[in-house]
């Protein structure tokens, strides 16, 4: 006889909207048939989940995989090997590729090559830029488009539209929520010699709170002439999270786990210029209103913000060092470290990473154990402990700023529409990654 389903958890402790308990979810077909007590003879295969929590799989709205033309950092395979080892069923990618991602052509190249090479799903923002404004409403609505990131402040690569002409009209243009790196770039350029050689601890000396709050401050006017929205990415700074908690109408919230996690000055005593990100990581004070932003609820989403550079990249002297660390693989045991240390709780953790990204962007079918959406679960073991090390590390940087550190909380397993592509550290082949579908794709 045919088993009424593919496969089932069993007895794991479920997170979901209606709360948490220990429950069964029965799959078939890629999506969740069955929420409950459920016989196990129904199922062709059962997982016995026991004394682990069940996620609705955990969608990383911020990485950098590489590909095409960066790939001795990273490419899509090694991206995504790193995500799912880390719990996560999802990407949106970044368009600071080479060539950049700016026209319906190089998304739909990013599209193919990740197609069934990827281990978890995918979608990729589309690089707002002078050029092809006209074409936007067309580029946020294409398969696999996460909609449009544009880059107010120069970082890696050559995004950058930092005049006002422009913004307006980009902003103007919008349909959907886009995606903001909100640095100002005029103060970051007249502030260059406040950096000092072979000193990182400089870094958020010259890219300093000023130059985050003037851009958001003018983003947010931008949205809100023109009615659209926007997002926030990586929320650095004091300033900008009292200021977004009082424009949540038009602005919404990502910050990353190294900002709630990685502290200056010790970062860059500790790690050097393995600690250097755009924006930088902050003093105390800024963690701690970024960590007030996220237990008042201003802050809507997770994002890693995996940005892998080479070693050899990283140990340039600063400034010459490149900016960014790898982060799509430690999310999930960072962030789960710091429930076991009561900093958040175990719902707001799937609100941010799940529920969070399904709000924003729209998404069809994932961000919930609900039935009829698509099955993309992670499972995770609150009370593992383990010890971060670079030797873990999937990406092709090979680094991890986390390195030595132990953390509670572990990623165990992780299942994309219904197939279990990790258990228990191991990665479970093929590869069978989709674009992510979007509401107002349709
Ligand atoms: O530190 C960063 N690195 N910030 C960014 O915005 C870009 C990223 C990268 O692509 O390396």
């Amino acid at each position: 006889m045919a088993s009424t389903f593919d496969l089932l958890l069993k007895g794991g402790t479920v997170v979901n909207h209606d709360g948490i308990g220990v429950r069964d979810v029965a799959i078939r077909g890629g999506r969740i048939a069955a929420i409950g007590q459920i016989d196990q003879s129904l199922a062709g295969e059962v997982i016995d989940a026991k004394g682990l929590h069940v996620l609705p799989g955990v969608i990383d709205t911020q990485v950098h995989f590489r590909e095409p033309g960066l790939e001795h950092k990273e490419d899509l395979e090694t991206g995504s090997r790193g995500a799912v080892l880390g719990g996560v069923t999802a990407v949106f990618e970044m368009p600071n590729t080479k060539p950049l991602t700016t026209t319906a052509e190089r998304l739909a190249d990013k599209v193919a090559r990740a197609r069934n090479r990827m281990f978890c799903d995918f979608a990729f923002y589309v690089g707002g830029t002078r050029e092809n404004i006209d074409q936007i409403p067309q580029l946020e609505r294409l398969e696999g488009s996460a909609g449009i990131k544009v880059f107010m402040g120069s970082s890696t690569g050559d995004l950058l539209v930092d005049d006002e002409a422009s913004l307006d009209r980009i902003i103007g243009a919008l349909r959907r929520r886009a995606a903001f790196h909100s640095e100002d770039e005029a103060r970051l350029i007249a502030r260059m010699d406040v950096r000092r050689p072979g000193d990182p601890s400089s870094h958020p000396e010259w890219r300093d709170e000023e130059a985050a709050i003037i851009s958001t401050r003018r983003l947010v006017r931008l949205a809100e002439k023109h009615k659209r929205r926007v997002h926030v990415l990586h929320v650095s700074t004091a300033a900008e999270m009292a200021f977004l908690a009082e424009h949540k109408d038009w602005a919404s919230v990502e910050v990353t786990p190294h900002h709630l996690t990685l502290v200056a000055p010790e970062c860059y005593e500790t790690l050097g210029t393995y600690a250097q990100m755009n924006p930088p990581v902050r003093d105390e004070h800024h963690r701690r209103a970024i960590w007030e932003g996220l237990a008042a609820g201003v802050v809507d989403v997770l994002g890693s913000d995996h940005a892998p550079h080479t070693r050899e990249e990283k140990d340039h002297a600063y400034p010459a060092s490149h900016s960014g660390m790898t982060g799509v693989q430690t999310l999930v045991p960072i962030m789960l470290d710091h429930v076991n240390a009561g900093r958040l709780s175990l719902e707001r953790f799937v609100d941010l990473t799940s529920h969070g990204p399904q709000r924003l962007f729209g998404i069809r079918g994932k961000g919930r154990i609900a039935v009829g959406y698509d099955a993309d679960l992670t499972v995770v073991d609150l009370g593992r402990e383990e010890v971060i090390v670079d030797e873990q590390v999937a990406s092709r940087a090979g680094w991890t700023p986390y390195h030595g550190k132990r953390v509670k909380g572990w990623p165990i397993g992780t299942f994309v529409r219904g197939r279990r592509v990790m258990w228990d550290g191991e990665i479970i082949g093929p590869a069978h990654g989709a674009p992510v579908g979007f509401l107002e794709g349709l």
